[in-house]
């Protein structure tokens, strides 16, 4: 099969990248494809050089399969285009709330995969996708009321030009010398930013939104869900804390083992000195981490965790490449 990645040398398309050779699938052609400034560069898939070509020319009927990954602006403009050649996933924000869009985390929703209208399928937003991961197997054996959570994001999650500029602002303050900060609205080194995306309604902000309105599509529309996210001076790895409230009654060791059983979570929770997972030690990882499980004496039936999970892995790369596995498992669902 041949397969397009649109956004091949940002963060996440590289990310493709190397989840899909580590991959079985067959693929006979891996198309990169990215803006004409990169147009023509090489990059190695499998020890082979693939050229980079421009999107403005390149023909989706050459594919089975597009990763769109190169921002909202690129998906609103190129992928119904693609779509009319090509099956598309997208990771921007832009068709996540679409209805005739499936919104999906395979380990979640996979049935949702039947209902494909447009031949698009949407990607979660990356503190999303590994929430629903840890909610799913808690919601389905005591019903979830409502979730509160904050967030302290990486700053990959804006892509790779914060990421270059969170070490250059680090070699500033470390040099005493002034920062002035281009993708970020203040100083992000030794700093925390209680703001990510734009501002939308009564002072949350759309991050904080896509949390709330992604949760009800994938998971269950009858789940209350309040978020703050907050940027923090880290490359990699997304993390959360959740104080979640059920309906039913739990026990502790029912909860570990629930995760500790459910794909695509892990739980590494030892009470003690270093017994719980950090940002560092999730980046690379498929995984998502689950720590400091421990019960909300504050409410009835109250939850308390962290989770980690590398944000350009769950919350992009390897989601975006487990939806196509299982597409490709299902024979594409018959269409
Ligand atoms: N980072 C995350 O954790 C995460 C998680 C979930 C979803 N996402 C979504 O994934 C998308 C990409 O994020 P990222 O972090 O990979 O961003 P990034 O590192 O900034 O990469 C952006 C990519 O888009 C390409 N691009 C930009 N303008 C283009 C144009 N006019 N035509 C064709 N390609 C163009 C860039 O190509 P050039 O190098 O040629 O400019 C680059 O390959 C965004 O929609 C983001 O919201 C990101």
């Amino acid at each position: 099969m041949n397969i397009a990645i649109v956004g091949a040398t940002g963060n996440v398309g590289r990310k493709i990248i190397e989840v899909l050779e580590k991959k079985e699938l067959s693929i006979e052609n891996l198309f990169l494809v990215a803006s004409p400034k990169s147009a023509g560069k090489k990059i190695l898939f499998k020890g082979k050089e693939c050229e980079v070509s421009d999107l403005t020319s390149f023909d989706f009927a050459k594919v089975k399969i597009a990763f769109f990954s190169a921002g909202g602006k690129i998906s609103e403009k190129f992928v119904e285009k693609a779509a009319k050649k090509c099956l598309v996933i997208d990771n921007s924000s832009y068709y996540r709330m679409d209805p005739h869009v499936p919104l999906i985390v395979p380990q979640v929703n996979p049935e949702a995969l039947k209902n494909i209208n447009k031949n698009i399928i949407a990607n979660p937003n990356c503190s999303t996708a590994q929430l629903v991961i840890v909610l799913k197997p808690l919601h389905d054996a005591y019903t979830i009321k409502r979730v509160v959570t904050s967030t302290y994001q990486s700053v990959s999650g804006g892509g790779k030009a914060p990421m270059d500029e969170l070490i250059e602002q680090t070699k500033l303050f470390l040099d005493n010398k002034e920062i002035k900060s281009q993708n970020f609205t203040k100083q992000i080194a030794f700093n925390a930013i209680p703001h990510i995306d734009t501002f939308a309604d009564e002072g949350y902000t759309k991050e904080e939104l896509k949390m709330t309105n992604e949760t009800k599509k994938i998971l269950d529309p009858k789940i209350e869900l309040s978020a703050t996210c907050v940027r923090i001076p880290i490359l990699v790895s997304h993390s959360e804390s959740v104080n979640i409230e059920f309906e039913k009654s739990f026990t502790i060791e029912k909860v570990r083992e629930l995760l500790d059983n459910s794909s695509g979570c892990k739980v590494i929770d030892e009470r003690k000195d270093g017994g719980y997972s950090t940002p560092i030690e999730a980046t690379g990882k498929n995984e998502t981490f689950i720590s400091r499980i421990r019960e909300d004496k504050t409410i009835t039936n109250g939850l308390n965790l962290w989770i980690v999970s590398d944000n350009l892995l769950r919350g992009a790369a390897l989601n975006a490449v487990e939806i196509a596995e299982t597409l490709i498992k299902n024979k594409f669902y018959g269409k």
